[in-house]
């Protein structure tokens, strides 16, 4: 499985790349507003330091056209940009021609397997279903991962299912039991993953043994 940090934070991105733990990228609106930052240099900043898939959004949502003009603009950006579009009929016909044009898409926002379903057949490169707000509202989120992984094997589809919203690290192994291509993970939730208190209770003991057994002679 495939790793993207879910944040727009520059020095959580960097730090994740030099690790050489997170294959790239995915951003959208709300994550670029907490950063003080313009969203122009915090793309240019990260198209630098990522050498994997870089998800950004398009912002111009009323019509198919505006959709396809921020992604063209996105895209011009870096050969490492996929466009996140949100699940919409406008949203899918902007899909369909940018996948035409070769241009990468993430179609975002995805709430059931209906609508993975539609983005697959609109030509998505990359679906996201948001497990962590179904969650919230007392649905099983990763139901409808399974169930996209299912139809997208019955139908051969060549999109790939990006497990998103994802808020604590057992979201990350069902993800990867269940064979989710992506897991886009923010960086609290890889932070909790690097973790476990017998590795740190382990390396305390090793320190103290160590300096026990310098004081031999
Ligand atoms: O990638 C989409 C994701 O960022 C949404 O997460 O926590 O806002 O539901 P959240």
């Amino acid at each position: 499985m495939k790793i993207f940090i879910d944040t727009a934070n520059i020095e959580e991105i960097r730090n994740a790349w030099n690790m050489g733990v997170i294959d790239g990228v995915t951003t959208n609106p709300t994550l670029m507003s907490m950063e003080k930052m313009k969203p122009e240099k915090i793309m240019e900043e990260i198209i630098k330091i990522v050498k994997g898939p870089i998800s950004l959004e398009a912002t111009h949502l009323d019509s198919y056209k505006g959709i396809v003009e921020d992604a063209e603009k996105l895209s011009r950006l870096s050969k490492n940009v996929v466009v996140k579009i949100p699940m919409t009929e406008e949203g899918m016909k902007a899909v369909k021609i940018l996948s035409k044009k070769g241009i990468k898409t993430n179609v975002t926002l995805v709430f059931s397997a209906n609508q993975a379903l539609l983005a697959a057949k609109a030509g998505a490169d990359y679906v996201s279903p948001f497990i962590g707000r179904l969650d919230d509202i007392g649905n099983e989120g990763m139901q409808i991962v399974r169930d996209i992984i299912q139809i997208y094997k019955n139908y051969n589809f060549k999109t790939q299912v990006i497990v998103a919203s994802v808020r604590h690290p057992m979201h990350v192994v069902e993800a990867a039991k269940i064979g989710a291509h992506v897991a886009t993970i923010p960086p609290n939730v890889i932070k909790k993953m690097f973790r476990h208190s017998l590795t740190d209770a382990g390396i305390k003991r090793f320190e103290e043994d160590w300096k026990k057994a310098l004081s031999f002679r």
